[in-house]
């Protein structure tokens, strides 16, 4: 009777758990009534912030997508290292590479004010800048999905195991999108994301001296600028239009004009779906920009903190 009683009991504890811990939704309407303004507020920063430097949006797309992949949509990118823990940010994909925390920063404290309290996350600013920028870049204006609340903590060996490098094969580069619950049209459409920003030489040099897969007139135009040794910092669009959202990128992947490895792979990499699915987006623009946010939903929907887990972040760089 009494092991009947502690079953029951134990029943109904483990029942509960996975009730709290079954994330609530993530809807479009949550800041409508604490705070209608709080997504006009955030679109306004991004738009000045990229009228000043249109590489902007790319960086915070990809903030976004660094947050995401590591623990999901959480903020936990943004915070710094504490006595606590080692954060994300020194972690090998970030380290020297994300930016945009000054525009974030801007965001929440501008943010705060219009609602005149802490009520909107890091998280959520990410995945609305992240929309806001592709939108005012000549994306798609997807429908961004919001309620999420910021980690306590973050983790730089979650980030050094999450984040995918450059020099991943097709194979790899699958095995880690389908580890965040991603699939391969996900893994295509958004890599294409790279239709935004830049790379640093260090990224692309081996690709550009050493890859098999690669035009020879493009690799010998991009070593001028990457040497060898040195210029690890040099800048290179990983399209031709950085600062314009369009399918270039999968135009490029059909010549053999990938920047980076990892882009290389989506076409010719071995796959065949994958080859399908460049040939496709290169030739339907549309296509892209829709099924683009799509995957961007699907990705921001990645284990977000919701209800009473986490908190609402006073400082995205500090937990409060
Ligand atoms: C598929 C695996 C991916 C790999 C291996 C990868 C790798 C990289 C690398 C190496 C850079 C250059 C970083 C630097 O030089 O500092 C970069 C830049 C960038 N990535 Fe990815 N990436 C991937 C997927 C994505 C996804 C899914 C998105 C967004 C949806 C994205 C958005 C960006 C953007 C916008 C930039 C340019 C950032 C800027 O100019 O500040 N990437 N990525
Ligand atoms: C570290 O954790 C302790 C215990 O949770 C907390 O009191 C302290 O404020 C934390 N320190 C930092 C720098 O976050
Ligand atoms: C290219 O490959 C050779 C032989 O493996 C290696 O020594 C060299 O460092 C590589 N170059 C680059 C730029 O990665």
């Amino acid at each position: 009777m009494a092991s009947l009683i502690h079953s029951l009991l134990l029943c109904v504890i483990v029942l509960s758990a996975s009730l709290s811990h079954s994330h609530a939704q993530l809807t479009q309407d949550f800041y409508n009534n604490v705070c209608p303004k709080a997504l006009s507020t955030i679109k306004s920063i991004v738009s000045k912030a990229i009228k000043r430097e249109p590489r902007m949006g790319a960086s915070l797309l990809r903030l976004h997508f660094h947050d995401c992949f590591v623990n999901g949509c959480d903020g936990s990118v943004l915070l710094d290292d504490t006595t606590n823990f080692t954060g994300e940010k020194t972690a090998p994909a970030n380290a020297n590479s994300i930016r945009g925390f000054e525009v974030v920063d801007q965001i929440k404290t501008q943010v705060d004010r219009v609602c005149k309290g802490n009520v909107v996350s890091c998280a959520d600013i990410l995945a609305i800048a992240a929309r806001d920028s592709v939108s005012i870049l000549g994306g798609p204006k997807y429908k961004v999905l919001v309620g999420r609340r910021d980690a306590r903590t973050a983790s730089f060996d979650n980030a050094r195991r999450n984040l995918p490098p450059p020099f991943f094969s097709f194979t790899q580069l699958l095995s880690n999108f389908q580890s965040h619950g991603l699939d391969l049209k996900d893994l295509v459409v958004l890599s294409a994301g790279h239709t935004l920003g830049v790379a640093r030489c260090s990224t692309f040099r081996t690709r550009i001296y050493n890859d098999t897969n690669i035009d020879t007139k493009f690799a010998t135009t991009l070593q001028r600028n990457c040497p060898q040794s040195g210029g690890d910092d040099n800048l290179k669009g990983l399209d031709k239009t950085p600062n314009f959202f369009d399918n270039a990128y999968f135009k490029a992947l059909l010549t053999n004009k990938g920047l980076l490895h990892s882009d290389q792979e989506l076409f010719g990499g071995g796959n065949s779906d994958s080859d399908d699915l460049v040939k496709y987006y290169s030739r339907y623009p549309s296509a892209f920009r829709n099924d683009f946010g799509s995957s961007m939903i699907k990705m921001g929907n990645m284990n977000p903190l919701t209800g009473t887990d986490g908190e609402i972040r006073a400082n995205c760089r500090l937990v409060n």
